[in-house]
Order: structure tokens, then C-alpha cells, then sequence
């Protein structure tokens, strides 16, 4: 890869900005938190894991803001920006699961000097990114199992390097069977409407010379009844404590259709895009985008002005049609609540 997908540097966070991929590879620098606000609010940067670890770098911009304030006034400002932060997109758990881990370390270090402070806030952030990538590599080891050495793998929405901090969830899988040696060919569902699939997981598949199709999200149907897809693996934005799984708007019909056609439909993602407090996915918050996503392209009207829209950016697979949720931890099979409950922190697997 001759790109990175964000830069924690000490005045700012670099992005690779997603909405000019592929025509171009640019930079975002975002200075402030409330810039890093933007970035996720506009998909400037998208996908559970990089929303989780841009929001935790986003805290320490926001400590380096307001450090002059000191005392009470820090803290009144630094509480009133996290919450900023975490209302920026609803539905993926890693973006307070980011925010929660720093906001954990500033409590454990706040009798410390505020240069001493911030110098953990950024170790911290770091940590965060350089975790996710080797949770990922992992993820990519544990999951290339489910891939047989002659496949049809379909995969939805941008999983890879780009919506993590590296590497990737459902595409890490991908990668890692594919540097097994595997033979495999994947369809790339484009992902409508932002296209996350053609633009985002097309470009990273072409770059890793791994074989790929691009086709639009209905024809899957068709290839599963054609019998060329023989496993299914997607991410998730949050997973509630009974397995049912919020992912990009599609997979739920993609695991219906995988249901109809027998093929094993596989979830990857980090044990922090789990959500332990949540019981089940009938709880998960599904973000609804501007309806201009879907009535125009590049501003120009697609759709008769005025027609109603409804714009679910996510929606939840039930459990039962899920054959496993490939975590770090190993992949975790029916019955969901109890086998989750064992990799969750603090549990027989921790
Ligand atoms: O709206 P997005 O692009 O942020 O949605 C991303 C997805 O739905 C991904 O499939 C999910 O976050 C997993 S990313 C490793």
C-alpha cells in the first residue's frame, strides 16, 4: 500500500480523504476536534474501527485545545467536546468504545501535569491504531479458514485498510486467504448509494492484485443461484450481546438470500465493534442519511424533486442467520449470547 489510512501526528490528524477515492489520493488535515467532528460526520473517514480510532484522536486535539484552561474550565470543555464526538455518527460502537478508552485515561492520569496528560492522550491514541492493525492481522489469520482453496467470496460496503486503521476486517479475511495462497475471486457488491464497495473496496482489491468483480448489489441474487459464491463475509458497525449484527444497508438481504441459496454467511469484526450492553439489535441505532444521497448524483437530481425518501444508512442481520462472527479471539458460532459472552473483557476468555 503506498498510502496510509490516517496519520496520528502531534498538531493534528491526518485522513485520507474516502469521498475523492478512487480519482484521487488526498489528505485531510484536520486540526481541531471539531474539524475531526466533520471528517466523520462527511465520510471523509467511514468504517467502524477508523471511526473508533480517528474519534480517539480527536479527544487528544481536543486536550491540546483547551489545555490553557486548566482545572475546572478543562474539564467542563473536554467533557461538552466528547460529547460532541460521540454524537457524530450513531450506529457504530466503536466511536465510543474510542472515546471511552481515552476518556479512561484521562481520569488515570489527571493529577498529572497537563503537558504529562497530553503526552499519555497521544500515547494513547497511538496505541488505539497500532492495537486495531494487530487486531486486525489476527482477525485476517483466524477468518482465512472459512475460505475454501477454490472460492467465490462476496463481500459489501469497504471493510479493508481504509475503514480500519489497516489491514481490515471482512477484507483482512479476504487478504489473508488470498496470501494464503487461496484461489479466489471476489464479488464486490458497489454498495449504494455512497458506493463504498466500487470505489473504496474495488481500489484496494486492484491494488493487492487480488481477483475481483465489481457488480451492482442486485445481482447477487443471481450469482448465488449460478452457484459462484460459495461464502459470504461482511463487517459490522455494532454487534448487540445475542449476535444480531448492524452492518451496511444490503447485508441484511444478503443474508437472507444466503439463507435461500445454503451458503455460509460470515461476519468479521473486532471485539470492539461488540456491543455487551446492548441485548439485541432491535436496540442498535440506525442512522438515517440525507436523502440527496439517493435523489443526486454529484448535485445533479436523479429523482423528481419532492419525492419522499427513506435513507437507512445500516440495518441489523438476526442472529440465526448468521453461520459465525469471526473475531480476534477465534470465530464465535451459535449459541451467540453465551459464546459472546466468553470473549467479552473480563470473560472465561479474556
Ligand atoms: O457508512 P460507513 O461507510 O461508515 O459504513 C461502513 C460499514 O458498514 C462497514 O461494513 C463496517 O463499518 C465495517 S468496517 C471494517
Amino acid at each position: 500500500m503506498k498510502w496510509e489510512t490516517m496519520l496520528l501526528e502531534e498538531d493534528c490528524l491526518r485522513l485520507i480523504d474516502q469521498r475523492k477515492i478512487p480519482q484521487k489520493i488526498e489528505y485531510f488535515k484536520a486540526r481541531d476536534y471539531r474539524q475531526v467532528i466533520f471528517a466523520i460526520k462527511e465520510m471523509v473517514v467511514r468504517g467502524a474501527p477508523a471511526i473508533g480510532a480517528t474519534a480517539a484522536h480527536g479527544v487528544y486535539l481536543a486536550a491540546l485545545e483547551f489545555k490553557k484552561l486548566g482545572g475546572n474550565d478543562f474539564r467542563k470543555e473536554m467533557e461538552r467536546a466528547l460529547q460532541e464526538l460521540a454524537a457524530s455518527r450513531p450506529t457504530a460502537v466503536n466511536l465510543t468504545w474510542g472515546i471511552r478508552r481515552m476518556e479512561k485515561a484521562i481520569k488515570e492520569n489527571e493529577d498529572l501535569e497537563i503537558e504529562k496528560l497530553l503526552e499519555k492522550l497521544l500515547q494513547e491514541s497511538r496505541t488505539i491504531a497500532r492495537e486495531d492493525v494487530e487486531i486486525n492481522e489476527e482477525l485476517g489469520r483466524v477468518g482465512q479458514e472459512i475460505i475454501p482453496n477454490e472460492a467465490g467470496v462476496l463481500t459489501h460496503c469497504n471493510t479493508g485498510a481504509l475503514a480500519t486503521v489497516g489491514f481490515g476486517t471482512a477484507l483482512g479475511v479476504i487478504r489473508a486467504a488470498h496470501a494464503a495462497g487461496k484461489n479466489i475471486k471476489v464479488f464486490v457488491d458497489e454498495t449504494r448509494p455512497r458506493l463504498q464497495g466500487a470505489r473504496l473496496n474495488a481500489f484496494e482489491l486492484l491494488e493487492e492484485g487480488i481477483p475481483a468483480t465489481l457488480i451492482v448489489d442486485s445481482t447477487a441474487a443471481v450469482l448465488m443461484q449460478k452457484g459462484e459464491v460459495n461464502v459470504i463475509v461482511v463487517g459490522a458497525d455494532r454487534i448487540a450481546g445475542n449476535g444480531d449484527t448492524a452492518n451496511k444497508i444490503g447485508t441484511f438481504m444478503l443474508s437472507q438470500l444466503a439463507r435461500v441459496f445454503k451458503i455460509p454467511f460470515y461476519i468479521a469484526a473486532p471485539i470492539s465493534t461488540i456491543d455487551f450492553d446492548l441485548e439485541g439489535g432491535e436496540d442498535i441505532e440506525i442512522e438515517e442519511r440525507d436523502p440527496r444521497e439517493i435523489t443526486h448524483w454529484q448535485d445533479q437530481p436523479i429523482a423528481p424533486e419532492g419525492v419522499k425518501v427513506f435513507n437507512p444508512a445500516f440495518d441489523v442481520t438476526p442472529a440465526e442467520d448468521i453461520t459465525g462472527i469471526i473475531t480476534e479471539k477465534g470465530i464465535i458460532r451459535a449459541p451467540f449470547k453465551e459464546n459472546l459472552a466468553s470473549i467479552a473483557p473480563g470473560g472465561d476468555k479474556d
